[in-house]
């Protein structure tokens, strides 16, 4: 869907209402309109005007206020997209019971258009059996959850239950109304995607800062496409939507086995996990024990096999993309390091993004390069990292 859209925003009664006020901004600076439907809660913490001002529309809350326009299903049936942010735990047990006791209940009842929600609450009532059971029926009916973030929360307690960044939510709900090509039907495509984790001992391992993030992404985005997705996950910070085969691989020598087996049907496979390149030489089968170690312990590391070098030297039969994660001082070179890194793995493209303590690693978003054979700059993007995701399939599909 493109243009204008009708969002309706639901706001509920959580101290991250005030934050609702720059969910609707974003609407609006992206040039949508906006309808404000709070609860008489979410008033209590954002006033009626800040919301009417910054919506430009009135603010609806009664559900019998503008009878003669039917207004309690009118804002749901005009609706291309609601977004409820907050949504409190209350909130979110009444849309998975589907009440509509009050304005918003109803709204989202009358309405055909996809709804996302961005919960926020304190992590006891987050972690609430009752909260997920509600949440899992609201993702089975196709409803958007969005967060919670984790981090400090309204008294002194931190955990999970904070509302996700404004910009993040609009991001994914306008990612929800985005027409997708459907240009990867009957193909097939396998990601890796994760941090390894290479163990020492039964409780303690070698690993890496990777969330996952860019390639579930991948993952998501191919599927959307049509595709039929596998999914080689190492360590992931992020769930996997539903309809993507996973094939869990905590290891670089699990990578290497679960790729090989998949990419030889595969038409596209895209290596973007973090591999660890070295894994303990000896696996203790006990916990190691500082009283046996003393005061220093040595442990010898082993190369891992070099998996997508070894991809690609077998010739699958279809497209091999590798990663690069570079800590580089400029574009150039970052290209440099990408061309010459892209020569040695053999691959058909690398797609190249700079690193550092605060880059990269755990963020929603990315800036990427994307070379081709020969060190040829293919494609440029930053953003969100499904959108990163979506630009470098489009370069994939062109070619
Ligand atoms: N990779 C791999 N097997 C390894 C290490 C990395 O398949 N043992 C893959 C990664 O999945 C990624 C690409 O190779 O697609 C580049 O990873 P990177 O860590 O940047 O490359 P390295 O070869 O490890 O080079 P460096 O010495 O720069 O770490």
């Amino acid at each position: 869907m493109t243009g204008t859209l009708n969002v309706v925003v639901g706001i509920t009664g959580g101290i991250a209402a005030y934050k609702a006020v720059g969910v609707i901004r974003f609407f609006v600076k992206e040039g949508h309109s906006v309808q404000v439907v709070a609860t008489a809660g979410a008033l209590k913490f954002v006033g009626r005007p800040t919301l009417e001002a910054i919506s430009r529309n009135p603010v609806h809350t009664e559900l019998y206020e503008g009878v003669a326009e039917v207004r309690h299903v009118a804002l749901g049936q005009a609706a291309d997209l609601i977004v409820i942010a907050p949504a409190t735990a209350n909130t979110i047990a009444k849309l998975a019971a589907g009440l509509a006791d009050d304005l918003l209940g109803n709204t989202v009842l009358a309405s055909t258009a996809p709804v996302v929600v961005a919960p926020a609450m304190h992590t006891e009532m987050w972690q609430n059996p009752a909260t997920v059971a509600n949440i899992a029926t609201l993702r089975a009916r196709g409803v958007t959850i969005v967060g919670p973030a984790s981090g400090q929360l309204t008294g002194n307690d931190s955990g999970p239950g904070r509302m996700e960044e404004p910009e993040t939510i609009v991001a994914a709900a306008l990612e929800r109304v985005r027409p997708t090509a459907k240009d990867l039907i009957g193909k097939r495509v396998v990601v890796t995607a994760g941090g390894t984790r290479e163990p020492l001992d039964p409780v303690r391992y070698i690993g890496n800062r990777s969330s996952g993030k860019q390639g579930v992404a991948l993952a998501t985005a191919a599927a959307a496409r049509g595709a039929s997705v596998t999914l080689i996950a190492s360590h992931l910070e992020v769930p996997v939507p539903d309809g993507i085969e996973v094939i869990s691989a905590p290891t670089a020598a699990d990578v290497l086995t679960a790729v090989t087996d998949a990419a030889a049907t595969a038409d596209i496979t895209i290596m973007a996990a973090a591999i660890a390149d070295y894994r303990s030489a000896e696996v203790r089968q006990a916990k190691i024990k500082k009283e046996t170690t003393g005061d220093e312990l040595t442990l010898t590391l082993v190369k891992n096999p070099d998996i997508l070098a070894t991809l690609a030297a077998s010739h699958p039969r279809g497209l091999v993309v590798g990663f690069a994660a570079e800590t580089a001082d400029s574009e150039d070179d970052l290209i440099e390091l990408g061309a010459s890194k892209l020569e040695r793995k053999g691959c058909d493209y690398l797609v190249l993004n700079r690193v550092s303590w605060s880059e990269g690693f755990s963020t929603d978003r990315n800036s990427v390069v994307m070379l081709s054979r020969g060190g040829d700059i293919v494609m440029k993007a930053s953003g969100e990292k499904l959108d990163v995701a979506h630009s470098i399939l489009d370069s994939l599909v062109s070619r």
